[in-house]
C-alpha cells in the first residue's frame, strides 16, 4: 500500500464544486429519493429496473445468490437480446426513428439509420449466420472498424443467443489468435480493412494468419464473413471466407427470434490481467442488459425523445458494449456513432459533428480531454456547441484541470460533468455522480449509484473511516457482474473474490475523503492504463522475452501527461544479439518496440525501452518495479535497502541514457 498512502497525500485539495443547474435536477431521470429506495430494498429495486426489458419469461426470482461467487440474477425469465435492443422499438411505432448516425473518417460517408432498417439488418445478418452454420451457444468473434456491420453483428450474434467476442481492431493477428482459441470462436466476422487517419488499413490480412495460427493450435475456425470496407485487395480461400454483401444481402429481412434463459451467455470480452494471459470476462443476458440500460438512463439522464447521445469508445471495449450498443438501443436512444480518430482530416472534427448532429450527451476519456487541452481552445470554440447538456468521462482518474476544462471550454460552463467508475468485469457503471442530485467534485466519481453497494477497505477488509485510503470493492453482487472467466472458474474465484471474504475486490486504490466521497486512485496491480486502455505489465513483458535477443525484461507504467500512463520497459539482452554497451541502440529499441506491437498491437508499444545490464531485484528475486517507476518518471530513486545489489539502480540509471522515445 506504500505506494497509494503517497498518492493519497499527493491527492491536491480540491474545493470547487459544481452542483447541478435547477432545470436539470427539476427534471432528472434519478433523483435523490433512488439512494433511499435501493437501500431499503436493493432487489426489489433491481427488479424495477429489470422492467426496462421486454421479457418472454418472467423471473421467478431476482437473484439466486446461494452458490456464490456464482450469480444467477433474474433466475427463470427468458428474453431475447436484439429483440429488445431493436424489434420492440419498431413493434412499438418507434420504426422510423433514427438509431445511428453514422459519420464515417472519410468526410463524404455519413449514413442514418432507422431502428426499423436496424432491425432487418439484423434479420438479415443473423438467417446468413445461421446459413453458416451458426447456433446457439457457438462463439463468433468479431474484428472490425466503426462500421454500422459492426452493430449488426453483434445484435445478430445476440438474437441467435451465440455470445460475441469482439477483439478491438488495434490488435494484432497473434492476439486474435489467442482470442479465437481461448473461446474456440467457430465463425469470425471481419472487414477487408478500415480507415485511419485518411488510410486505409487491412484487417483481413491479420484473420488469415490468426486462423493459420488457431489451427495449428487445434482450433479451426470454419467460416469468415467479410464486410467490403476499403475495397483493398485480399488473399480469399473459397472453403472459408465468404463476402458479406453476397450472403446477407439476399436474406430474408425476417427472422423469429428465440428467447434464452436469462443466464445465457450474451458475449465474452477479453481484458487484460495481472498475468500474461488475458482474461475472458463472460457477461449474460438478462442481468447484464438491465445493468447497461439502468445507468445509461439514469447516469446520462436519457430523454430518448430529445437526446442525441455520443460515446466516442471503440467498440472493440466494454465501453462500446454497454454505452454504444447495447444500454442505448434498449432505451431507444438515437447515437452517434464516428468511425475515426479525432484529427482527420482536422482536428475540429469531434465538435464538428457534435454541432452538425446536434449532440446533447457526449461521453470520452480523460486522455481525449487532455489531448483537446493541449491542441488549444480556440479548436472547439469554432463550433456551436450549445445543444450539449451533460458531459461524461471514463478509464481513468480524470484530473481537476481536465474536468473543469472540460466542464467549461466543451459544456459551456453549463453542463453536469459524471467521472463514472467501472470495468469490464461490472458491465455497467457503477461509481458515479447523478447528474441531477450529486454536487460533484472535479476528480472524484463521488458515490456508489443506487443498487450498488461499494466500499473502500483496509488490508484486512475492513472499511476505513472517511479521510482515509485503501482497496476498492462492492459488497454486495449487481446484475451486470461478470459471471465467470471464460472456462476458468478458478481464476475467476481467485483473482476477484479471494482477498477478502463475499466481497468483490476491484484491483483498485482508492479514498473516501471526509464527506465520504469516493476517490480512484488507479491500479494496485500490475495493470497499467493507458489512455484508458488496460495492459497488463506480463503481457508486455512476455512480448519481449519472446524476441530472440531479449533475456529478461521488466516493464512499468509511468505518469505520462496525455495518455495517463505509459509503457516503460527495461530490457536485458542476451549475450548473442552481440550488443555493446554504450553503442546506439535506437535500431535495436525500434525493433523490439515494433515486436511488441506485433505481439500484441500498436496500443502496447513501449514508450521508452531502456537497455539494462541488471534489473532491481529484492533477494527473494522479485523485481523492484517502484525502483524502476522512479528512473522512468526521472525521480530521485526511492530507497534501495531492499535490494540484494544496490549498485544496480547506478547502472539502470546509466543504461537509461541509451533509451528512446518518441
Ligand atoms: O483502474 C480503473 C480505471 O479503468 C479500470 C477498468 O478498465 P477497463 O476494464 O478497461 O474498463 C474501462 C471502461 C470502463 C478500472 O479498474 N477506471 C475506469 N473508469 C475510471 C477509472 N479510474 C478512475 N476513474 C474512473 N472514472
Amino acid at each position: 500500500m506504500s505506494e497509494n498512502t503517497e498518492a493519497l497525500a499527493n491527492l491536491s485539495h480540491e474545493d470547487r464544486r459544481f452542483p447541478p443547474p435547477a432545470e436539470f435536477a427539476a427534471n432528472a431521470n434519478l433523483t435523490a429519493a433512488a439512494y433511499e429506495e435501493a437501500a431499503t430494498d436493493r432487489l426489489g429495486f433491481w427488479a424495477k429496473q429489470a422492467d426496462r426489458l421486454t421479457w418472454e419469461t418472467r423471473w421467478d426470482e431476482v437473484l439466486d445468490w446461494s452458490n456464490a461467487p456464482f450469480a444467477k440474477w433474474f433466475v427463470g425469465g427468458r428474453l431475447n437480446a436484439a429483440y429488445n435492443a431493436v424489434d420492440r422499438h419498431v413493434e412499438a411505432g418507434a420504426g422510423d426513428k433514427v438509431a445511428f448516425h453514422w459519420v464515417g473518417e472519410p468526410a463524404e460517408d455519413a449514413r442514418d439509420i432507422t431502428y426499423a432498417q436496424l432491425k432487418d439488418e439484423v434479420c438479415q445478418a443473423a438467417n446468413a449466420l445461421v446459413e453458416l452454420g451458426v447456433r446457439a451457444g457457438d462463439r463468433v468473434a468479431i474484428y472490425m472498424p466503426m462500421i454500422p456491420e459492426t452493430v449488426v453483428a453483434m445484435l445478430a450474434c445476440a438474437r441467435l443467443g451465440a455470445p460475441h467476442t469482439v477483439v478491438f481492431g488495434g490488435f494484432s493477428a497473434d492476439a486474435l489468435a489467442s482470442r479465437i482459441e481461448d473461446c474456440q470462436a467457430k465463425v469470425v466476422i471481419t472487414a477487408d480493412g478500415g480507415y485511419r487517419r485518411g488510410a486505409a488499413s487491412g484487417l483481413k490480412p491479420a484473420v488469415d494468419e490468426a486462423r493459420t495460427k488457431a489451427r495449428q493450435n487445434g482450433i479451426s475456425v470454419e467460416k469468415v464473413l467479410v464486410v467490403r470496407r476499403t475495397g483493398q485487395e485480399v488473399a480469399w480461400d473459397d472453403a472459408v471466407d465468404v463476402w458479406w454483401d453476397d450472403l446477407v444481402g439476399k436474406q430474408s429481412t425476417e427472422h423469429a427470434c428465440e428467447f434464452f434463459d436469462a443466464e445465457h451467455p450474451l458475449y465474452v470480452m477479453y481484458t487484460s490481467g495481472s498475468t500474461g494471459k488475458p482474461k475472458g470476462i463472460l457477461h449474460t443476458t438478462g442481468g447484464y442488459l438491465v445493468g447497461a440500460a439502468y445507468t445509461h438512463w439514469g447516469v446520462f439522464d436519457l430523454k430518448p425523445e430529445t437526446d442525441v447521445y455520443w460515446c466516442t469508445a471503440d467498440v472493440g471495449w466494454v465501453t462500446g458494449h454497454s454505452y454504444m450498443v447495447y444500454g442505448p438501443l434498449i432505451n431507444q436512444t438515437t447515437s452517434v456513432i464516428y468511425e475515426g480518430v479525432p484529427d482527420a482530416p482536422h482536428k475540429g472534427r469531434w465538435w464538428e459533428i457534435v454541432e452538425k448532429y446536434g449532440v446533447t450527451i457526449f461521453y470520452t476519456a480523460p486522455t481525449a480531454i487532455r489531448t483537446f487541452m493541449k491542441w488549444g481552445d480556440e479548436i472547439p470554440a469554432k463550433h456551436d456547441m450549445s445543444s450539449l447538456r451533460l458531459l461524461g468521462s471514463v478509464g481513468e482518474p480524470i484530473n481537476p484541470e481536465a474536468y473543469v476544462w472540460y466542464r467549461e471550454t466543451i459544456g459551456g460552463g453549463r453542463t453536469p460533468v459524471v467521472d463514472t467508475w467501472w470495468q469490464t468485469e461490472t458491465g455497467a457503471i457503477m461509481i458515479s455522480p447523478l447528474p441531477g442530485v450529486t454536487e460533484a467534485k472535479p476528480g472524484s466519481a463521488m458515490r456508489a449509484i443506487p443498487g450498488i453497494v461499494a466500499d473502500v477497505v483496509n488490508d484486512e477488509g475492513e472499511s476505513v473511516p472517511d479521510g482515509s485510503g485503501g482497496y476498492l470493492v462492492i459488497r454486495e453482487p449487481w446484475p451486470s457482474m461478470l459471471r465467470t472467466l471464460w472456462g476458468d472458474d478458478e481464476r475467476f474465484k481467485d483473482t476477484y473474490w479471494s482477498r477478502w471474504e463475499g466481497m468483490y475486490f476491484a484491483g483498485d486504490g482508492a479514498k473516501k475523503d471526509a464527506d465520504g466521497d469516493v476517490w480512484v486512485l488507479g491500479r494496485v496491480d500490475d495493470v497499467m492504463n493507458v489512455s484508458g486502455h488496460r495492459l497488463s505489465t506480463t503481457e508486455i513483458e512476455s512480448a519481449l522475452v519472446s524476441h530472440p535477443k531479449v533475456a529478461e525484461a521488466a516493464v512499468v507504467g509511468a505518469t505520462d501527461e496525455t495518455t495517463g500512463q505509459a509503457v516503460c520497459a527495461y530490457v536485458i539482452l542476451r549475450e548473442s544479439a552481440g550488443f555493446e554497451a554504450g553503442s546506439d541502440s535506437a535500431d535495436l529499441v525500434k525493433e523490439l518496440r515494433d515486436h511488441v506491437a506485433h505481439e500484441i498491437g500498436a496500443i502496447a508499444k513501449p514508450r521508452q525501452i531502456m537497455i539494462v545490464p541488471e534489473l532491481p531485484k529484492t533477494r527473494s528475486g522479485k523485481i523492484m518495479r517502484r525502483l524502476l517507476r522512479d528512473v522512468a518518471e526521472n525521480r530521485e530513486v526511492g530507497d534501495v535497502t531492499t535490494l540484494a545489489d544496490s549498485t544496480v539502480m547506478n547502472l539502470i540509471a546509466e543504461g537509461a541514457k541509451g533509451s528512446s522515445e518518441d
